[in-house]
């Protein structure tokens, strides 16, 4: 073992080839709006915006300053039977924010939580109704709900249930709506697919029966799986169904939260309305791990309410829910989208990003673009007996250059922060461009 493998070893990598990585480490050491630096001084045009939450660029001086601030004033407050109040400044503005009388708000520290989350408010709704028989939840394949044994059941994610199993046994899903024979290089939403979501009402609901049926849980436009766009419609008609048979529908908005296809969320951007949503990654602009629910006023008062008057509703909350660095974060992060107009400006750029991702055709192995908003997915034909090599050669090819992307199987995404300029969009899309023709070269 050399020197550098010594030092690397005793971190065990999330979600990373940890021995590869070790081999030839990627890594970053500072960052500011649209970059990293790199430990050996190089620049890293930011595409990803970190890990889809960086919405805002990074390092931005308004959000820094508050969390230093809140460390030196208060550094934590008890989450159980306290308070302090910008955890309730924050609810009331997410409040705001969030479409219909989506007005209460559940705090947790990840994507993986809050879904947790959901899935236990969805269940404990149904019972203080007093059906508690609904506990079938319901999700679709290609789904990532987050690392939890919530989430992975939920989720549609064939390497979870090889090894860890489906952990939630009263579970079913949806079709997911991935088609390229039907949609391949649609720009936006695709006009096919809405009469997918009819499978909710055609099969899964005779099934189970829907009085089993506790909710319907999906991202309304799935990231981790490889950008898979809603179909125009779909969205809405799974809203339907739901509320044909009174289900709950869940929208996780963990990717999509604040600005990313449009106006602050996708529920906005198609507008539908779910029962729950859920949100984590740019709520703190990336800065401080946090996550939350937010739930319908009906969903809120149900559960409050049918409890004995001075007992704890809802038996369910984490050390760190609400934590006092997460809520001056989130806080200086909304007055940041807000101040800069970033929402709109991600909605004036998307014509521009859409225009140069989807020039990306013309490379080699490509098979489809898709885009909304600031996303885009650029699915690449598998290399025969080697599925993930060539987009993740992309990858380190992109990385060579100073450009950051993100691969999932053969699946290349790009989710900018939403200061990202047309230039930096040309550097990005042109840099992806010269690395899909070198490593076309390679086969
Ligand atoms: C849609 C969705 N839900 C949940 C999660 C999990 O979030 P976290 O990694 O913060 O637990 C992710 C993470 O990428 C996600 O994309």
């Amino acid at each position: 073992m050399t020197a550098r493998d010594t030092r690397l070893e005793p971190y065990w990598m999330p979600f990373t080839a940890n021995r590869a990585f070790k081999q030839a480490p990627r890594m970053l050491v500072a960052a500011k709006d649209m970059h990293y630096s790199t430990d050996d001084g190089r620049q890293i045009l930011d595409g990803t915006s970190g890990l889809w939450c960086v919405n805002a660029g990074h390092c931005r001086p308004r959000i820094v300053e508050a969390i230093q601030k809140q460390v030196a004033t208060m550094d934590y407050a008890p989450a159980f039977q306290m308070g302090h109040p910008d955890a309730f400044r924050l609810a009331e503005r997410l409040a705001a924010m969030a479409p219909g009388d989506l007005d209460h708000v559940f705090y947790c520290n990840s994507g993986s939580e809050g879904v947790d989350t959901a899935l236990k408010i969805a269940l404990a709704y149904h019972r203080a109704r007093g059906e508690g028989h609904r506990n079938v939840l319901i999700g679709r394949e290609r789904g990532y709900h987050g690392a939890g044994f919530g989430g992975i059941s939920v989720g549609g994610i064939p390497a979870n249930r090889k090894v860890y199993g489906n952990m939630l046994f009263r579970v079913d899903h949806l079709a997911h709506t991935h088609n390229l024979k039907e949609n391949a290089f649609s720009r936006g939403q695709p006009a096919w697919g809405a009469h997918l979501a009819d499978e909710l009402e055609a099969r899964i609901v005779p099934l189970h029966d829907a009085s089993n049926i506790a909710a319907v849980i999906v991202e309304p436009l799935a990231g981790s799986t490889g950008v898979l766009v809603p179909p125009k419609g779909y969205l809405e008609r799974l809203r339907q169904i739901c509320d044909k048979y009174g289900l709950l529908l869940i929208f996780d908005e963990v990717i999509t939260g604040f600005g990313r296809t449009g106006p602050c969320f996708t529920a906005d951007a198609v507008g539908v309305v779910p029962d729950m949503m859920i949100i984590a990654k740019g709520l703190t602009n990336g800065t401080v791990p946090m996550g939350a629910v937010i739930a319908r006023r009906d969903i809120y008062e149900t559960v409050v309410n049918n409890a004995p008057p001075g007992m704890v509703e809802l038996f369910h909350g984490y050390t760190y829910s609400g934590h006092p660095l997460a809520t001056a974060a989130a806080l200086a992060s909304l007055d940041t989208f807000e101040e800069e107009g970033l929402f709109q400006r991600g909605q004036e750029l998307a014509p521009y990003f859409e225009q140069a991702v989807q020039s990306l055709r013309e490379m080699p192995n490509v098979i489809d673009v898709r885009n909304m908003g600031l996303v885009a997915g650029i699915e690449l034909e598998s290399r025969p007996g080697a599925p993930t090599a060539r987009a993740f050669e992309t990858f380190l090819k992109c990385y060579e250059k100073g450009v950051l992307i993100r691969t999932t199987g053969d699946i290349i995404a790009m989710s900018p922060p939403l200061i990202i300029s047309k230039a930096q969009i040309d550097e990005l899309v042109g840099t992806l461009a010269d690395a899909l023709r070198e490593v076309g070269r390679n086969g």
